[in-house]
């Protein structure tokens, strides 16, 4: 038997074959569950259905509107009754947010980005706790910018310390419901987010350059190690942060 049979998961943030969320979709479906995909608006829905099909289980998640999240939820319930996971893989900040110093971040951008990358766990995890009946796990991604100085990572790197940081009031809070939230610290990987930051092409070589083979963690590595943390094989692992960037963090 697989780690995940019989699971019904929740994978948000699918844009396209390179995204981490995908790699975690392949991860899960592998381990046996049934995925619930999320899309932010139609252009991503296209995307979507060239990977999954139309007859794929999907619905619509703006995670800057209550209202949708509420309508996301409500109809996920409708359909599913309950669920045992969910994938957290959201996150979006203005470019100039993301490039040269952070005295110039704006009030506006600033809101923006803590808004859809930090915000965005606590609105989902709101809706996504009361239809784990039998418990769960939640999963959200994050990157060691939270708690370095990364060239550019700028209000990202403040967004996803905000991130961190509810995850483990959200896992206290969730616990006595046999909820467990964890973040993955996932390496540099070349997605359609990542492009967002000036310069990311260095961002991309010190990921690859610190590993020990200097082959950069791959989307299908992340997505075992979300497999690994939404399983009974991780009921041990509480409000943590792990890194899954073949030991990146270390130097
Ligand atoms: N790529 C990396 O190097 C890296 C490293 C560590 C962590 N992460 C994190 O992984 C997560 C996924 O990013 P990715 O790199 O796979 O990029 P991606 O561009 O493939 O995915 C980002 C997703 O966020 C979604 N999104 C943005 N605004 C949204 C909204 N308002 N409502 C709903 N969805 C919205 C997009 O539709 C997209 O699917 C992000 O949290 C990112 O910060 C990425």
């Amino acid at each position: 038997m697989s780690i995940l049979t019989g699971k019904k998961i929740i994978v948000t943030g699918v844009a396209n074959k390179k995204s981490i969320a995908w790699g975690c979709a392949k991860a899960i479906a592998d381990q046996g569950a049934e995925i619930i995909y999320t899309y932010q608006n139609d252009r991503m829905k296209k995307n979507l259905v060239k990977l999954v099909g139309e007859e794929a289980q999907m619905f619509e998640l703006d995670v800057a509107s209550d209202e949708k999240i509420a309508e996301a939820f409500a109809a996920i319930k409708e359909k599913f009754g309950s669920i045992d996971g969910l994938v957290h893989s959201i996150a979006f900040a203005n470019k100039e947010e993301l490039s040269g110093n952070v005295t110039e971040i704006t009030r506006d951008g600033f809101q923006l980005a803590q808004d859809i990358s930090a915000y965005s766990l606590l609105a989902v995890s709101k809706y996504a706790a009361p239809l784990m009946t039998e418990g769960g796990s939640i999963v959200t991604m994050t990157y060691m910018g939270s708690e370095r100085s990364i060239p550019n990572y700028n209000m990202m790197g403040i967004a996803k310390a905000a991130l961190e940081a509810e995850v483990r009031y959200l896992a206290t809070e969730l616990a006595p419901k046999n909820i467990r939230v964890n973040a993955i610290s996932a390496g540099a990987i070349k997605t359609l987010a990542v492009t967002g930051v000036k310069d990311y092409q260095s961002l991309l070589s010190l990921s690859e350059e610190r590993t020990p083979d200097k082959v950069a963690v791959t989307i299908e590595e992340v997505g075992n190690s979300c497999a690994f943390l939404l399983s009974p094989l991780a009921t041990g692992i509480i409000g943590d942060v792990i890194y899954v960037d073949k030991g990146v963090h270390l130097s």
